[in-house]
């Protein structure tokens, strides 16, 4: 009986469990047996605190109870060690004596790229893309990214319901690293007022002129969708010289965040602008249909390639559709930002 492997790496998505699920459920359909391998790179080393516990059989029965659950049943870990090449030939060489055919590796960007430098030591990989930041360029979408889109949609929309009812604007910072999908999707869906994203320079100034025009027009609960990554595109502003004469705790040298912005713009505009981070609310979220139909699709596709003995793929959706292509290819696409969507939001 032909042999796989699946493991899940990097920050864990919603539906990533699905995928599992997905793959166990192709592999059997296809007479394969699977191997779960847990904890990502770090399980196939032997690296983690419990490594006797980290490579099983999967059994399809556990599995199937696991397709809804957020989370990854598999674990996860980001494993560093694996930029290091004797390293992955030690992973490698670890695979070959699983005498798998081929290995099914879900995460994002540099999971993917630990797992081409694995089809490139001869074990034929295929890569699921599992983050919710979507910034794989290949794809239109990444496992969990819809799932954290629509936590933030209703984190803002709750959010919005007592800034209106106090008249307060809000700033509400999503996920994304230097991504600003997630965050765009969300100010769009909640037709909020301002977003700032990471691809994008902007500076106080603007956003607190922007946020003074609504307030005295009316709209005193607008919201600023704020990227996790985009205070790297702010424009040079000293936050301690401005907020210390006011009395507010900020120690030199402090970059900017969430709670230092809502406190500038409200000595800016004198509206009383309140911060929230929904944090990794979004990461733990019951993954959405949109998402777990995808990882149906991908863990199925994954399988149904390694079946044919193919590896250095990577599977994604396009024009709403699943498809898969070289792994190579993919990981030298480059972002294309909505920016005409960015300038909307911005000035409507
Ligand atoms: O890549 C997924 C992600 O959730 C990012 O959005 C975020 O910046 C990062 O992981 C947080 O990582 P950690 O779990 O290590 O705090």
């Amino acid at each position: 009986m032909p042999r796989i492997a699946v493991l899940t790496s990097g920050g864990d998505s919603p539906g990533m469990n699905s995928a599992v699920t997905s793959v166990a459920r192709s592999a059997a359909y296809y007479g394969m047996s699977l191997i779960g391998i847990k904890r990502g790179y770090n399980g196939l080393l032997g690296l983690s605190d419990g490594p006797e516990d980290d490579i099983f059989e999967m059994n399809l029965d556990t599995v199937l109870d696991l397709a809804d659950l957020p989370g990854t049943y598999l674990r996860t870990a980001r494993c560093t060690q694996f930029l290091d090449p004797k390293v992955r030939e030690e992973a490698a060489r670890n695979l070959k004596k699983l005498d798998v055919i081929g290995l099914v590796v879900i995460g994002g960007d540099g999971s993917f790229r630990g797992a081409q430098q694995l089809c490139n030591l001869g074990i034929p990989c295929i890569g699921i893309p599992g983050t919710i930041d979507n910034d794989l360029p290949y794809t239109e979408l990444t496992l969990g990214y819809d799932t954290a889109v629509n936590c933030d949609v209703n984190a803002v929309r709750c959010i919005r319901a007592t800034s209106r009812s106090h008249d307060r604007p809000a700033v509400v910072e999503v996920m994304g690293r230097n991504c600003g999908d997630v965050a765009l999707a969300t100010a769009e869906a909640t037709g909020s007022e301002i977003v700032l994203v990471p691809e994008m320079e902007w500076s106080i100034d603007d956003v607190a002129a922007r946020l003074s025009k609504l307030v005295s027009s009316g709209n005193t609960r607008a919201t600023i969708v704020v990227a996790e990554g985009a205070y790297a595109s702010m424009k040079s502003f000293d936050v301690y010289g401005f907020l210390k004469p006011y009395g507010v705790e900020v120690y030199e040298g402090q970059k900017m965040n969430a709670k230092l912005l809502a406190s500038t713009l409200t000595k800016k505009t004198h509206a009383e602008v309140r911060a929230t981070v929904v944090g990794y609310t979004q990461r733990g979220c019951q993954p959405t249909a949109r998402d777990c139909s995808f990882a149906l699709e991908a863990g199925n596709m994954a399988v149904a390639r390694l079946r044919s003995g193919l590896g250095n793929q990577v599977v994604g959706t396009r024009n709403n559709r699943t498809f898969h292509t070289s792994m190579d290819t993919a990981l030298c696409e480059t972002r294309s930002f909505k920016e005409s969507l960015y300038n909307l939001i911005n000035s409507l």
